[in-house]
């Protein structure tokens, strides 16, 4: 497995400086940057779109992981690959053709995820590997920051980590909602190689112990 990544949630950082809070976690260590795409329908939750993406890409190098949890997505995959994702991941209850959301976003040039909500089975993965780059298991149900971690996703963990092992694919394993310092070990130790995290990063004094904390490293 590779090393452990750390992609603090935009969504917790201070919405009034967001250009300056992703220099400053870049500069304290952060790997990627997430992006958490609220449509105020599939999720009961509104957050931003494209057009901050778009503004932001130009204040930082780390790839930008778009989690999209807007429905239908299908509409939006290239504003958002336009606007400087990097990776783009959405839910299989987004739309009715995840294989086909999944080719676009590939023929997009950009990498594809898929997430799985804490209801969601694993099985809905097994036909759409080969277009898979990253699977998303979400350890809070999706909408807002600072929940608390549900344990019992930690077996899903586990058992997409023996999925992805047995198809000898490069495939990340994310997780995200509710990682902290406590939290985060049980990820890793389950298979995880790639942590979200929103309050446990902008949430802290100091963003560089946050992050080394979290991947284990303090
Ligand atoms: C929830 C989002 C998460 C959230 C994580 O819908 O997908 O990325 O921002 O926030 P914390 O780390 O505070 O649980
Ligand atoms: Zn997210």
């Amino acid at each position: 497995m590779s090393a452990i990544r750390i992609a603090p949630s935009l969504l917790a950082a201070d919405f009034a400086r967001l250009g300056e809070e992703v220099r400053a976690i870049e500069a304290a260590g952060a790997d990627w940057l997430h992006l958490d795409i609220m449509d105020g329908h599939f999720v009961p939750n509104i957050s931003f779109g494209p057009g901050l993406i778009k503004a932001l890409r130009k204040h930082s190098a780390m790839p930008f992981d778009v989690h999209l949890m807007i429905a239908p997505a299908d509409p939006y995959l290239a504003a958002f690959a336009e606007a400087g994702a990097d990776v783009i991941s959405l839910h299989p209850e987004a739309g009715p053709h995840l294989h086909r959301s999944l080719q676009t976003i590939r023929a997009l040039g950009k990498k594809a995820g898929v997430v799985l909500n804490p209801a969601t089975p694993v099985e809905c993965l097994a036909h759409v590997l080969d277009l898979t780059d990253l699977i998303l298991v979400m350890s809070v149900n999706p909408g807002f920051g600072g929940q608390s971690f549900l344990a019992g996703q930690l077996p899903k963990i586990a058992a997409l980590r023996r999925m992805i092992t047995e198809s000898g694919r490069d495939i990340a394993l994310q997780v995200d909602g509710g990682v902290t310092l406590q939290t985060a070990p049980q990820c890793i130790a389950a298979g995880a190689d790639v942590l979200v995290a929103g309050t446990a990063v902008f949430g802290a004094a100091d963003y560089a112990q946050a992050i080394a904390g979290l991947r284990g490293g303090a």
